[in-house]
C-alpha cells in the first residue's frame, strides 16, 4: 500500500474514490463543501432529502458525481458535531475504508473533516490513516477450502486535509503508521495460527525469518539443552508435559550504540495453554492458542524497530512452550527452582505464564537494561477487572508505567495501571518453597504481577497483562494486533 498527502484541488484528484465526512446535523463543512459546489449542489440535495443521516459508522457510496474527477464519492457519518473528537473521526475513517475494502476501488483520497489538532495532530493523523487502513484490509490467513473472496483492491491512499506546515509531520505519521500496521499483521498472522502449526519451534523459525530480513537484527535460539544450561527450572517445569520441545528466543535489534543500555521486551509464548494437570474447562479452550500473543507482539515490535531504523537498542526475549497434561507433566505441589535460584511451589499448573516469564525476566538482567517490559496474556482476572478495552499495566517503576500509559493513549491502544503494593505478595506464601505460583482469586491480576516482581528486583520493570485485549472471541474471533501500537509508540517516543 502506498500513502501520500494531498494538499489541494480535491475535486480534480484522479482517484477512484474521495471520502468526505457528514455530520448528523447535515451541514456541510470544509471538504464536503468543495465537493458540493464542484458538483453543483448534489450533496446538499441528497442531505435535504434526508438520504444520509450522518450517523457514526454509516457510509453511502455515490458514483459519478458531475464536476468531480474521481469516479466515486463515499460519504461517511461523523455523528453529532457537538461530540466530534478523535474517536468519532477514527470510527468514520474505519467505516469508510472497511466499506471500500469490499469494492474494487484501488485509489482513495481521504478528505474527512478533522477534530482540532489538540485531539489529533498531523503526525497522529497520518499514523491513524495508515494504521486503520491496515486493520481494515487485514484478512485472516484461513484454511477454508471454499473459493476465497477477492482481496481488497486498495493500493494507494492520499491523506488530507493537512495544513501547509503539517505536511512533513503527516508524512512521517503515514510512514510510521504503515510500519505499525505491518507489525500488527505480523502479530495477527502468528497468533491466528492453530496450536498444531504455531509451536515453540515454529515461533523460533519465524523469529529467524524476521531476523533474516534486516541486517540490524540478530537472533539466537536456545533449544532444550541450552535452556537447561541456563537453569530455567520454572520454564522447563511448564514444558515437561508437552511433546513439543521448548524454545527460548533472543532477538536483538542494534539501532543505537552497542554499549547503550537496551530496552528489553519479554513475551509470553505459550503456544497452547490447556492448563496442564489443572486442566481448563472445555468452552473456549481453543482460544488458548492465542496465549502466545505477547510473544507475537514482541517479534512484531522488533520487526518494526528495524523497519523504522529507530536509534535504539532493543532486545526481544520470548519464552516459548506448550502447556499440556501428561504422565510427565508437572503436578500441583511440585517445586521448581527458577534460574534466579528462588524455589516455587506450583500449586496450579494453569498459572504457567508467570513461571516461564520468571526465568525470562531473570535472563534480561545480563543486558543491563534501561527498562524491561513483559507482555503476556497472563490472567483471566485482568479481563474481569478491565474487560476488553484496557490492558492492565503494573510494575516497580512509576515513571516507566506512566510512559506506557501515555503511549497507550496516544496510540489508541490504552492501558490502565493496577496497584502492585507490598500486601499482594503476601498472598503468595508457601509452606514448602520460597513462594507459591498462585495467590487466590482476589486481586488475581495483581498477585500475578507480584509474583513477577520477585524476579525483577533492581530492574526498571513493567508488566502488560493483555489477556483481555490481544484477541477477540465470538463471531469475530481472532487476534487484534494489540498491544503492538502501544509498544511501537513507546519505542518511537524513546527514540525521540
Ligand atoms: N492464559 C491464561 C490467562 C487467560 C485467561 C488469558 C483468559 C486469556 C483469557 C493463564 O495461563 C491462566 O490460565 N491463568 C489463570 C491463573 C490462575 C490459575 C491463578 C487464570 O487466569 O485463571
Ligand atoms: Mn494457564
Ligand atoms: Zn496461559
Amino acid at each position: 500500500m502506498h500513502f501520500e498527502v494531498w494538499t489541494k484541488g480535491l475535486a480534480t484528484l484522479a482517484v477512484d474514490c474521495i471520502v468526505v465526512g457528514i455530520f448528523e446535523e447535515g451541514e456541510l463543512s470544509g471538504e464536503a463543501q468543495s465537493i458540493d459546489s464542484a458538483s453543483s449542489g448534489r450533496l446538499k440535495k441528497l442531505l435535504s432529502r434526508g438520504d444520509f443521516p450522518g450517523r457514526a459508522g454509516e457510509t453511502l457510496l455515490l458514483p459519478d458525481l458531475p464536476g468531480i474527477q474521481a469516479s466515486r464519492v463515499l460519504l461517511t457519518g461523523l455523528g453529532s458535531k457537538k461530540n466530534f473528537a478523535r474517536k468519532s473521526w477514527r470510527k468514520a475513517w474505519s467505516a469508510a475504508i472497511t466499506a471500500i475494502g469490499r469494492t474494487r476501488i484501488a485509489s482513495v483520497a481521504v478528505a474527512i473533516d478533522r477534530p482540532d489538532s489538540k485531539e489529533l495532530d498531523d503526525y497522529y493523523f497520518g499514523r491513524a490513516i495508515a494504521e486503520i487502513a491496515g486493520t481494515a484490509m487485514y484478512r485472516v490467513n484461513d484454511l477454508k477450502t471454499a473459493k476465497k473472496p477477492k482481496a481488497p483492491a486498495v493500493q494507494r491512499i492520499l491523506a488530507g486535509p493537512v495544513r501547509k506546515g503539517g505536511i512533513e509531520d503527516a508524512e512521517r505519521g503515514l510512514e510510521h503508521g504503515a510500519a505499525v500496521a505491518a507489525a500488527q499483521k505480523v502479530q495477527r498472522d502468528l497468533a491466528n495460527l492453530p496450536g498444531n502449526v504455531c509451536t515453540p519451534t515454529y515461533l523460533a523459525d519465524q523469529a529467524k525469518a524476521i531476523a533474516k530480513r534486516h541486517t540490524s537484527l540478530k537472533v539466537t535460539v536456545l533449544d532444550e539443552p541450552a535452556i537447561r544450561r541456563e537453569k530455567m527450572g520454572c520454564l522447563l517445569a511448564v514444558s515437561q508435559g508437552s511433546a513439543e520441545p521448548p524454545r527460548f528466543i533472543v532477538l536483538e535489534y542494534r539501532g543505537g550504540k552497542a554499549e547503550t543500555p537496551p530496552v528489553v521486551l519479554v513475551g509470553k509464548g505459550v503456544t497452547f495453554d490447556t492448563g496442564g494437570i489443572s486442566l481448563k474447562d472445555p468452552p473456549t479452550m481453543d482460544e488458548m492458542k492465542f496465549d502466545m500473543s505477547g510473544a507475537a507482539a514482541v517479534l512484531a515490535t522488533l520487526n518494526l524497530a528495524a523497519e523504522l531504523k529507530l536509534p535504539l537498542r532493543v532486545i526481544g526475549l520470548v519464552a516459548a512452550v506448550e502447556n499440556m497434561p501428561d504422565g510427565k507433566a508437572v503436578k500441583p505441589g511440585d517445586i521448581a527452582t527458577s534460574a534466579s535460584g528462588q524455589t516455587v511451589e506450583i500449586l496450579n499448573t494453569d498459572a504457567e505464564g508467570r513461571l516461564i516469564l520468571a526465568d525470562a525476566l531473570h535472563y534480561a538482567r545480563r543486558f543491563n537494561p534501561a527498562a524491561v517490559v513483559d507482555i503476556a496474556t497472563l490472567t483471566g482476572a485482568c479481563v474481569i477487572a478491565l474487560g476488553h478495552h484496557h490492558s492492565g499495566v503494573m510494575g516497580n517503576d512509576d515513571g516507566l508505567v506512566r510512559e506506557l500509559v501515555d503511549a497507550g493513549v496516544r496510540a489508541d491502544d490504552r492501558t490502565w495501571q493496577l496497584p502492585v503494593t507490598e500486601e499482594y505478595a503476601e498472598q503468595l506464601k508457601s509452606n514448602f518453597a520460597d513462594f507459591a505460583n498462585v495467590g487466590g482469586r482476589e486481586g488475581g491480576a495483581i498477585t500475578a504481577a507480584a509474583f513477577l516482581g520477585k524476579f525483577t528486583q533492581g530492574l526498571k520493570w513493567a508488566h502488560l497483562d493483555v489477556a483481555g485485549i490481544a484477541y477477540q472471541g465470538g463471531a469475530q474471533k481472532g487476534s487484534t494486533g494489540r498491544p503492538t501500537p502501544l509498544l511501537a509508540d513507546f519505542l518511537i517516543q524513546r527514540a525521540g
